[in-house]
């Protein structure tokens, strides 16, 4: 695992984005496994503006989102597809038949987890996985556990998952209570995954994800054993691994 340090949230968005660049200069038709929340956003823009500047060019990139709440439509402001739309798709030349997300208005959570890993097959390897990290340790929303699950799997939120996307929301009753979301499997299976955290109240989760052991329980953990994990954080989020 590599850890790369910067000084605050811009610069960890600047480096990450550089890291994400890279992947697709060097190979424009790849598969970029991204994700939503806070972390990213920053990221999300600076390759926006590098697309602007002519530096880009996402036409034959092909996209897979971590996950989607259970039962919001793609229309719904607070949908994962919804985000994406706002923060990258509508700003670059993406191809939107290039871009998936699972089903979030699928009923039949074996049918909605079942295409979307027939999705993710047809997408063939992922290049490179972008990820954030839940303050319990959840990546994408594979939540604290005891085991991990391979495949794309319906999961019912952690308390501590819904009260922070609460924020986003108007009322803590709107929080979608369950999720679709991509298996630690798949995950690991990425060529490359990159980490971005930001943020004293990561502190603590980031110690004990990359220095404690490696534990279903503590699901981020796991990418201590990929062969190349790049943690981009800044010095909030490092300062109790630094400790
Ligand atoms: C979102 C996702 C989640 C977030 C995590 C951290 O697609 O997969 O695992 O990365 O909840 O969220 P933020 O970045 O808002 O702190």
């Amino acid at each position: 695992m590599r850890i790369i340090r910067a000084k605050d949230y811009e610069e960890m968005s600047r480096k990450a984005a550089n890291v994400i660049s890279s992947v697709l200069t060097l190979k424009p038709a790849c598969v970029l496994g991204l994700a939503t929340g806070s972390s990213p956003v920053g990221t999300y823009r600076h390759l926006v503006s590098r697309f602007e500047r002519g530096d880009l060019d996402f036409s034959r990139a092909v996209t897979v989102n971590l996950d989607e709440y259970r039962g919001l439509d793609r229309e719904n402001s607070q949908s994962y597809y919804s985000f994406m739309n706002s923060h990258l798709f509508s700003k670059v030349n993406i191809s939107r038949t290039n871009t998936y997300i699972p089903d979030g208005t699928e009923p039949d959570s074996e049918k909605a987890c079942g295409e979307y890993d027939r999705i993710l097959e047809r997408a063939g390897q992922i290049d490179l996985q972008l990820l954030g990290i839940g303050h319990d340790g959840h990546i994408g929303f594979n939540e604290p556990s005891d085991r991990f699950e391979m495949g794309t799997h319906c999961v019912r939120l952690a308390e501590m998952t819904i009260e922070a996307n609460a924020r986003f929301f108007s009322c803590r009753e709107e929080v979608p209570t369950e999720a679709y979301t991509m298996g630690i499997g798949t995950i690991m299976s990425a060529r490359r995954v990159l980490m971005v955290a930001s943020g004293a109240d990561k502190a603590g989760i980031v110690k004990k994800a990359f220095r404690g052991s490696v534990t279903p329980a503590v699901p981020a953990s796991i990418l201590q054993m990929h062969r190349d994990f790049i943690l981009i954080a800044d010095e909030a989020a490092l300062s109790e691994l630094d400790a």
